[in-house]
């Protein structure tokens, strides 16, 4: 096998740091998209200058400190408020029984969301649920009354114990991710030269951001206002106006950054809905910030997965059938989606597909969407039976999925807007040396150690939603843009300030942002992959029609757009990123440890803004997908119900010692009918790596594993070498 050294990219971005392939396609000529540019912000936060939420300086400012439920389901029988009401500097004590009302309407979009109504009633759903928060002079002595709070409960029996066959399992709501049928699935198996029938898991996730989640709430008259670390300011501002029965106008929210989110930063927080209630209550700013298990107990985690494959084909590789389906867990206060079966619909063509999610209901913490949601889970499972498939056929996996490339949607019969899966495929075997392997298992080894490779092709769904951008053209010739987008670190700022000059045709340096405020109107949040295509297309209209304005040379002049009804005139299309992943293991005989020696990832996610950027945002979706296959586990415990490793010492995330050489380039592509042919990658970097480690792993050892993390003791369960 040839050396790899993972920095040997010439044939596809030229010197300059230009996508050669996208580049020509757009034919801009200004020439601001496609550059590599560091992040604006970047000296700031290095430097610690930059402002987090809860770095924000307030007068006057009081702290809050959350009190959590210990039992997984019961009452509330009693909050001494008493013992604690005197302790040095505490101001208040919030509970059920003097908290201000919310709107049950509130909620987000699957629906109302009963996980956003804390201190409502004195019921338990789950362990780590809000049971009162207790507001003081000093975060210490917030902290010191949160902890002597005694809280006793009515403890009723729980069910936090998951399965696909579990009795209260029923089908998920179809909002999307619906069941599918095309063809006659058992026909197909029973016609097929060889089956696949197995079964995959996936544990509790949890999305772990580096910045713990915080609020700061205070009025200024009638007007609410927050800094709050959330991916989306006007979304999260509107739901907060429902749930605290506010106007919209009296509510605004700032975020000016944010130190990852990764999905638990996507809805409205607990921090933010209690430090509001403090502020209500006391009329003085109060500042909410979460601890880290806090962290771990009462934002987004990615569900518990239990999913059937079964994938039938004729000897020469072609599918007859695929049958996908996927059990999640979730709680009754709030519906959810994990869409584990979208890929499969999407990346094989078959003469028959089923597909079907089922909803388990536990008593847990909500669970919501997390770094590729539903994709990497589901990925994991179907790239897997893939892998098991070509190895029962004695077909190379690469050769395997060339061989099922669909011409239209296999669903939906829509043509692809774009679809280069086969460049990523064939683009990383090149780079990665595919060619030279021996398909057959347990042939390599390095001294003890075994040594295996394995890949996954992916999907993610691309698209925009409705965003709106004011464009000011200013007397001195500069524009200041003003969207509602958010930060989140993967260098926004520094995107939508190149997308804006290159819309004006001017240098960046014309261009004054602002961003991270929900008065700046509508706007998507960062997530669901469509931060970035959303608000380029809301930039984009506004520079084109700003153009058509006469100037004025005395004053500023401002044009304002909506996307809604831009978006509504797309034509309906398979649309997708596409990605190819190559791994490579080791695997130690004696412990058990695997170890990922390189991960390559080839990309198709439209035109690449900056591909410094891109680059780096793939690169650590794929450490996320390193982390998924090897590391990362929710545990409980079965007697409690409570999640045991809520911290970094029992929740593994991979460090830098378990991050290999990665490699991450883009294929030429180019997204036709969205500005600037963008697609999005900000989560199917974390798609098909699992897939790949676990297909590596069995390549190194001859067995299959299919539940993941793959950890040392699973690894050990079964190997037969000593
Ligand atoms: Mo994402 S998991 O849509 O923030």
């Amino acid at each position: 096998m040839t050396a790899f050294t993972g920095r040997e990219f010439p044939d596809v971005t030229t010197t300059d740091g230009r996508l050669a392939g996208s580049a020509g396609v757009a034919g801009l000529a200004t020439g601001a998209i496609g550059i590599a540019r560091p992040r604006i912000e970047g000296r700031a936060k290095v430097t610690g200058s930059a402002r987090y939420a809860a770095d924000e300086p307030v007068r006057d400012l009081a702290f809050g400190s959350v009190v959590l439920s210990t039992v997984s389901r019961g009452r509330i029988l009693d909050i001494d408020v008493s013992a604690v009401r005197d302790m040095p500097g505490v101001l208040d004590v919030i509970d059920h029984r003097n908290a201000p009302r919310l709107n049950p309407a509130a909620g987000h979009f699957f629906g109302p969301d009963g996980g956003l109504r804390l201190l409502q009633d004195d019921a338990i759903p789950y362990a780590g649920r809000p049971v009162a928060l207790v507001v003081a002079e000093t975060l210490e002595q917030a902290q010191a009354a949160a902890e002597a709070l005694p809280v006793t409960y009515e403890e009723q029996p729980h069910d936090t114990d998951f399965s696909a066959d579990h009795p209260a399992a029923r089908p998920a709501l179809a909002l999307f991710d619906g069941p599918a049928n095309i063809g006659d699935v058992e026909a197909e198996l029973a016609a097929s030269a060889v089956v696949v029938d197995e079964r995959y898991r996936t544990p509790e996730e949890h999305c772990s951001a580096m910045e713990p989640h915080s609020a700061t709430a205070w009025w200024e008259g009638e007007h609410l206002q927050a800094i709050d670390s959330n991916q989306g300011p006007f979304y999260v501002a509107s739901v907060l106006a429902t749930l605290f029965s506010l106007s919209f106008e009296q509510v605004r929210i700032r975020t000016e950054h944010v130190g990852g989110g990764f999905g638990s930063k996507g809805l409205c927080g607990p921090q933010l809905i209690l430090a509001v209630m403090a502020t209500m209550r006391s009329r003085r700013p109060v500042r909410v910030t979460l601890t880290r298990d806090q962290v771990f107990l009462t934002t987004a985690l990615r569900p518990e997965t239990d999913q059937s494959i079964r994938i039938g084909a004729d000897a020469d590789g072609r599918l007859r059938a695929i049958h996908h389906e996927a059990a999640f867990e979730l709680s009754p206060l709030a519906e959810y989606i994990e869409g584990c079966t979208e890929l499969t619909k999407t990346l094989y063509a078959a003469s028959a597909i089923r597909t079907r999610l089922t909803a388990v209901p536990l008593d847990i913490l909500p669970p919501y969407s997390m770094r590729g949601p539903g994709a990497a889970p589901g990925s994991f499972a179907l790239e897997s039976a893939m892998d098991e498939l070509a190895e029962r056929l004695g077909i190379d996996p690469l050769e395997l999925r060339l061989r099922n490339e669909p011409t239209v949607g296999p669903i939906s019969g829509l043509p692809f807007s774009s679809r280069n899966l086969v460049a990523c495929l064939r683009e990383g075997a090149r780079r990665f040396g595919w060619a030279t392997r021996d398909h057959r298992p347990r042939m390599r080894r390095e001294g003890r150690l075994l040594v295996g490779t394995g890949l996954a092709a992916t999907s993610f769904s691309a698209g925009a939603f409705p965003s709106s951008a004011s464009i000011t053209a200013e007397p001195d010739g500069t524009f200041t843009v003003a969207i509602g987008a958010t930060d989140l670190g993967t260098g926004a700022r520094t995107a939508l300030t190149a997308i804006a000059a290159d819309a004006l045709a001017v240098g960046t340096e014309g261009i004054r942002l602002r961003i991270s405020d929900s008065d700046l109107g509508p706007a998507w949040s960062a997530g669901g992959s469509r931060g970035t295509t959303s608000w380029a297309w809301a930039i984009t209209e506004a520079a084109a029609r700003l153009r058509d304005q006469p100037r004025d040379p005395a004053r500023p002049v401002t044009v304002t757009v909506d996307t809604t009804q831009l978006l509504n005139d797309l034509p309906a299309r398979e649309r997708h990123s596409y990605s190819a992943v190559f791994a490579e293991v080791t695997v130690d005989p004696a412990t058990g440890e695997v170890r990922v020696r390189r991960l390559l990832g080839m990309f198709a996610v439209g035109r690449v803004v900056n591909p410094l950027m891109a680059r780096s945002q793939v690169i650590g979706g794929m450490i996320g997908g390193l982390s998924m296959a090897l590391h990362e586990e929710g545990i409980r415990d079965p007697v409690s119900g409570r999640h045991i490793n809520a911290d970094f010492a029992g929740y593994h995330i991979a460090a830098h010692a378990d991050v290999p050489d990665i490699e991450a380039d883009f294929v030429p592509d180019y997204e036709p009918g969205i500005p600037l042919g963008i697609k999005g990658a900000g989560e199917i970097g974390n798609v098909g790596t699992a897939a790949a480690i676990a297909n590596a792993v069995w390549h190194a050892t001859g067995f299959r594993r299919r539940t993941l993390p793959i950890r040392l003791d699973r690894v050990l369960e079964e190997y037969p070498l000593k």
